[in-house]
């Protein structure tokens, strides 16, 4: 039953579509004077009448039935009330129906969305900074696929450039292959700090490194498979979180992917008489536009970041035929990405406007969480295995007895930092604190594991739930149905506003509600009925617990 089109089509408004209505109708945040809201004021120039007039008359024409029980007129807005019973009853029913479907639609069917999120750089360490990108993406992968979408998730390989040459540089003068697999990205980092050192002292070192560069492009066979071998150890090292964190891809074709695909892209904007030249360079004048050129080759003839993103946004159009294609991106790229769509909309692609740069802001570490490595990179890896063993020795403390306390641990800990690095709106800067993500008490992923935990307690211990017929809804307990009907509607909305914290502060929501109820309301000892009921309603919120915190790629142990 959605009340809000049931309530809008038994309405008759002069000028305005049922669909308006509904979309205008609200839950009061408190529902004493109705469950569900209209207000009038939008109408009042349409209808030449004050709100809370037409609300008067909508209310005196208004026929109540047994779904809405009550119609009341409020100082322009127009209250209902819903018949609580059986909306409560519906509710749980389809909650456990639908189980682990609960929340999904087929809204995106036929449409494929395009994410590309993570897109590491080879070589380099897989830190802190990618945390948000990672997260962030994999939960919108996962909420456009509930919701029906064909998903492809990309991760665009930062694999071109000239520090591969000198990385080939370095390694064949003070590394060796022992060495390199042992160390993997960290001994590619010691190396790679060392050409910087040397090449300060001798000038010849980056010519060197050009040359070297320049024989992968030009598909030199040792220096190809030097290539690939880096790309590989890299690719190796970053599974183990990528499977930490329950995140996929569907495509690795990273920059140098595009490598042969950019002439085109080229040809077609001097064809379109958009490309410049400029102190010997190429460019796209965005004047107009307010924005500096966007560089799209440089006077030695080499392509850019925006040359590649080009290419590669007009290989996923071709390949996917995307709705949609996000970027997963901090916001230190922002005129990066609004160039680059600007130069798509300049080439007459009309799907630019389906181009969408995903912000966010930027992640530190709590000061002196870390002093000893202050100013140095923190390896992502390092700050879930460290969350872990927190993890580990709170469960430990409160609960020593527990079975397999590693793999619980695993999943708070790893959940602790999902949930922390998604508690916000995404363009917000985060400062990460270890305590704060692991507090069981706090708006975090283990407070919500816990609740879970908590659900599937109950229901244990009582096992069988039988029928109920339940009349004397307390308030707690409506709130709580109440609240666990609006699920699906915030994975609509999360994936419309590419805003995966929606989905936490919901998770976070439903947890504190049904703490309260279990806290009010006597579950177990109660007679048949109430205590049925409330079981229904435990098992419901289990379930919607689950579904939301799977979305964000959180695991959720049984027990704690
Ligand atoms: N590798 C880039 C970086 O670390 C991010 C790439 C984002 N994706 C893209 N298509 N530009 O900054």
């Amino acid at each position: 039953m959605d009340y809000k089109n049931y309530i809008a089509s038994k309405l008759n408004i002069d000028g305005v579509t049922s669909e308006e209505i509904a979309s205008l109708i609200v839950t009061p945040p408190d529902n004493s004077l109705g469950d569900y809201a209209l207000p009038c004021f939008k109408f009042a120039k349409i209808m030449r009448k004050a709100p809370n007039m037409i609300a008067d008359d909508l209310a005196k024409n208004y026929v109540v039935d047994d779904n809405i029980t009550k119609v009341i007129a409020v100082n322009g807005y127009l209250n209902f009330t819903v018949n609580r019973t059986a909306m409560v009853t519906n509710t749980i029913n389809k909650i456990l129906a639908e189980g682990e479907n609960y929340g999904a639609s087929n809204v995106g069917e036929g449409k494929t969305v395009c994410i590309d999120y993570s897109s590491i750089n080879i070589a380099k360490p897989f830190h802190i900074g990618h945390l948000s990108t990672t997260v962030i993406g994999g939960a919108l992968y996962r909420i456009y696929k509930f919701l029906g979408y064909n998903t492809i998730g990309i991760n665009h390989l930062g694999d071109y450039g000239t520090q591969f040459g000198k990385l080939i540089y370095a390694y064949k003068t003070w590394g060796n292959k022992e060495e390199v697999e042992k160390g993997k990205i960290k001994e590619l980092m010691r190396l790679y700090v060392k050409f910087h050192d040397e090449s300060e002292k001798d000038a010849t070192l980056d010519d060197k490194a050009r040359n070297y560069f320049k024989l992968i492009e030009q598909g030199d066979e040792e220096c190809v498979a030097l290539f690939k071998w880096f790309k590989d150890l890299t690719l190796t090292d970053v599974k183990k979180v990528y499977d930490d964190l329950d995140i996929t891809f569907d495509s690795y074709n990273g920059e140098s992917f595009y490598n042969d695909k950019m002439d085109v892209v080229i040809n077609e904007l001097n064809d379109k008489g958009l490309l410049k030249e400029s102190d010997g360079a190429k460019i796209v004048d965005l004047e107009s536009d307010g924005m500096p050129p966007c560089l799209i080759l440089r006077s030695d003839g080499a392509s850019l970041y925006a040359t590649r993103d080009l290419a590669a946004a007009i290989y996923r159009k071709n390949t996917y035929d995307f709705y949609k294609c996000l970027y997963v991106v901090a916001y230190q790229q922002n005129l990066h990405f609004k160039q680059f769509f600007k130069v798509l909309e300049l080439m007459n692609k009309p799907w630019a406007k389906d181009m969408v740069h995903v912000a966010f802001g930027m992640v530190s570490l709590e000061e002196g969480t870390m002093s000893t490595r202050k100013g140095k990179v923190v390896f992502l890896e390092d700050v879930i295995n460290k969350c872990v063993e927190k993890a580990y020795a709170i469960i430990n403390d409160k609960n020593p007895n527990l079975e397999n306390k590693e793999e619980v641990a695993k999943a708070v800990g790893t959940g602790a930092v999902i949930f922390g690095a998604l508690s916000s709106s995404r363009i917000k800067d985060i400062v990460f604190s270890y305590d704060k993500v692991l507090n069981f008490d706090g708006e975090t992923g283990p407070y919500v594991q816990y609740t879970y935990a908590r659900c599937e307690s109950v229901l244990k211990k009582a096992g069988e739930i039988g029928e109920y017929n339940y009349t004397n809804l307390l308030p707690i307990e409506y709130d709580l149905v109440a609240l666990l009907t609006k699920f699906p509607q915030v994975v609509l909305t999360a994936s419309e506003k590419y805003e995966p914290s929606m989905v936490t502060r919901y998770a976070v929501d439903v947890a504190s509600c049904f703490n309260k109820f279990y806290f009010d309301c006597k579950i177990l000892g109660e007679e048949e009925n109430v205590k049925n009921f409330r079981l229904a309603l435990t098992k419901a919120t289990k379930t919607v617990i689950k579904n939301a915190l799977s979305l964000l790629g959180i695991k959720t142990p049984e027990k704690m």
